[in-house]
């Protein structure tokens, strides 16, 4: 285990399998059809890639980039595209892939942002749910695990742009946020 990490909530085979149980039924609901997965960079983009490769359909991918301001402190959730999808999803069946869903914010935007673009189907396949942290009402489509109201890292998720790369979501000890505020 990393040295700043204090427990870990899912490990790396737990993670593994769940990803894989979500491929299979991604590739039984889009059977026949080729869906454009959206990987909301950047913490979906080692979720994104297992998932792909576990789908038994013709997929493609592309990437969107979000910042929300002032989430931490304003409910507001004011979100800003930093990176657009290089292509049009006009009539395509489209599934927004997200590493966690916390206030909803996010995905609630970028759900009216995209039906806008006139998708043939629009779904949500997200790996981490904080229910308890909700402000506006959302369900994800697909989804891997619900987690308790603490700050996660690993398998893509960061602190202070770190610890994407640990195969494993856990819990930092309290010392680590000292050392970066
Ligand atoms: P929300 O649902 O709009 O509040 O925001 C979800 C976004 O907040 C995610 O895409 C993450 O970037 C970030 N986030 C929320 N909770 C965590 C966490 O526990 N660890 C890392 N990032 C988080
Ligand atoms: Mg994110």
């Amino acid at each position: 285990m990393h040295q700043d990490v204090a427990k870990v909530l899912l490990d790396e085979p737990t993670i593994q399998a769940k990803v894989r149980e979500l491929a299979a039924r991604l590739s039984e609901d889009y059977q026949g059809k080729c869906p454009v997965l959206i990987c909301i960079l950047k913490g979906a983009f080692i979720f994104t890639a297992d998932l792909m490769r576990h789908l038994t359909i013709p997929a493609r991918v592309d990437f969107m980039a979000i910042s929300s301001y002032g989430n931490r402190t304003r409910s507001s959730g004011v979100v800003q595209i930093l990176k657009d999808l290089d292509r049009s999803i006009e009539g395509e069946h489209v599934v927004v892939v997200e590493d966690i869903i916390d206030s909803g914010l996010t995905l609630t935007y970028l759900q009216e942002n995209l039906w806008s673009r006139r998708p043939a189907s629009l779904r949500s396949c997200v790996l981490l749910d904080k229910p308890s942290r909700r402000e506006v009402p959302f369900t994800p489509d697909y989804l891997g695990f619900q987690v308790p109201d603490e700050f996660v890292v690993g398998y893509g998720l960061d602190y202070a742009g770190l610890y994407r790369q640990l195969p494993y979501i856990g819990v930092l000890k309290p010392e680590v946020y000292q050392k970066h505020s």
